[in-house]
């Protein structure tokens, strides 16, 4: 069996590396130099070449738990054996019962009635959708525009890219839903702050202008990352999420937090709107609800928001809502949930977070000074680091830093300018000490 592989030991055929197109990746360059992880233990991956390589991002932002998580794997192996799938049509099973009133239990007061899909993208959708279809069914059918966020990533569906603010997400794809877009929150003179920037609030007035010009008579809902994660950890301005909250409040327009990375323990909270003391009317959330073992995501809403369906919904056997997944609240998703929130509350899950969180700002904040380092951001255990652009390569430098972590035994993301950091909840002050060292040390060796 002929091998692209410079030691010979990633075990894969040339054709196999061929046939699968990579999602969201370089694949002429990965397949050049493949990154290949064969398995996964506590808060370290291990490579086709038999390395230990620290988890610098949870996965994709994912298992802050840590990997192999017993119980979890238990509870998934045993609901397969038990049940593999459940119809969610029509027909339903105990699980998504129990986990929904699990996840309304991490949730702030209010929002109580859930949606589950399967990832965060799905999300991001349905929100778009719920908040479309609430203002029609409430004699409110001109409100149909979305407003989301420049530098905004809300998945990849095409609500999701139409919301979201990241050019080169969507600039390839042609017309979108009908949307506009507030300013990014990143502020001349917020550079290197620690938590949430001082500067910025006035920046959600810029609401009251695309009101001024559209009317909220026309306006579904506005979507917003609390904090933005695949931007490059992109934190609200202090007072900014409040004003977001009472103009839409008093503009009878919807509010979304799409909390698929903030939600369940990473803002220090068990969300964001926790965190930052505001309450949106739909949450979206995914990843960390199943410590990234199998795909889950969802929203969370009023019960209010849902009585409206409910009302409107006709003779008593019609669907109130045409809309889910073949992967709605699948059992094994379920179980894999149900553990996980059990092992967050019973590890403290945000406790660790906010324990490691200072250690882990004076660690990233090091890197100040680094050659090539414009800005740090950090909020609960998440960090951007901006890097100036290589002329004529805006993406390049952060790519090369992370390879160079890579060769040094850490796995950490990037994209755009930024490189983006989030550890496991319960790494050691140590092992984040030495992520950050390794970056140093990669960005010394960048011409
Ligand atoms: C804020 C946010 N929304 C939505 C998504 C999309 O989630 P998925 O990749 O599960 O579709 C992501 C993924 O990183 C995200 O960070």
């Amino acid at each position: 069996m002929e091998l692209s592989d410079p030691h010979g030991l990633i075990g894969l055929t040339p054709s196999q590396l061929d046939a699968y197109w990579m999602p969201s990746t370089g694949n002429r360059q990965f397949k050049a130099d493949p990154r290949i992880f064969v398995s996964a233990h506590g808060r370290h991956y291990r490579d086709a070449q038999g390395r230990s390589i620290f988890d610098g991002l949870s996965g994709l932002w994912t298992c802050g738990l840590g990997h192999g998580r017993t119980q979890i794997t238990k509870a998934v192996s045993d609901q397969v054996a038990a049940m593999d799938f459940s119809p969610p049509f029509q027909f339903g099973h105990r699980l998504a019962f129990q986990l929904a009133e699990q996840v309304v239990s991490f949730m702030p007061a209010g929002l109580d009635r859930v949606f589950f899909v399967g990832s965060g993208s799905e999300a991001a959708d349905t929100s778009l959708k719920i908040a479309r279809a609430y203002w029609r069914l409430r004699g409110q059918a001109s409100k149909t525009r979305f407003i989301g966020r420049a530098k905004g990533y809300h998945g990849v569906s095409f609500g999701g890219i139409s919301v979201g603010g990241i050019v080169g997400n969507r600039k390839i794809y042609g017309e979108g839903i009908t949307v506009d877009h507030l300013s990014h929150t990143l502020v001349p003179g917020n550079e290197f702050c620690r938590g949430m920037p001082e500067n910025g609030a006035d920046l959600a007035d810029q609401l009251l202008e695309l009101i001024a010009l559209h009317d909220a008579s026309n306006i579904a809902a506005v979507i917003v990352e609390p904090w933005a994660g695949s931007a490059g950890i992109i934190v609200p301005p202090k007072g900014y999420l409040q004003r977001l909250r009472q103009i839409c409040t008093d503009h009878q327009i919807l509010l979304i937090f799409d909390e698929v990375i903030t939600a369940f323990g990473r803002s220090g909270a068990w969300t964001a709107a926790e965190a930052f003391g505001v309450t949106p009317d739909i949450l979206n959330f995914a990843k960390q609800v199943t410590n990234g073992a199998i795909p889950m995501g969802g929203i969370v809403t009023t019960r209010a928001i849902q009585q409206t369906f409910l009302d409107a919904g006709g003779p008593h056997y019609a669907i109130e809502l045409p809309h889910g997944h073949t992967y709605s609240a699948h059992p094994v998703a379920c179980a894999a949930g149900l553990v996980t929130l059990d092992l967050l509350r019973q590890e403290s899950a945000t406790e660790q977070v906010n324990a490691i969180a200072p250690a882990f700002e004076r660690a990233v904040h090091s890197l100040r000074g680094a050659p090539h380092v414009t800005d740090i951001r950090n909020f609960g255990l998440a960090a951007g680091i901006t890097l100036a652009a290589m002329p004529g390569e805006p993406a390049r430098r952060p790519f090369e830093v992370a390879l160079d972590c890579w060769r040094q035994g850490f796995y950490v993301r990037f994209g755009a300018d930024t490189l983006q950091l989030a550890p496991p909840f319960g790494s050691t002050a140590g092992e984040l000490d030495a992520l950050t060292n390794a970056i140093g040390e990669a960005l010394q060796r960048q011409p």
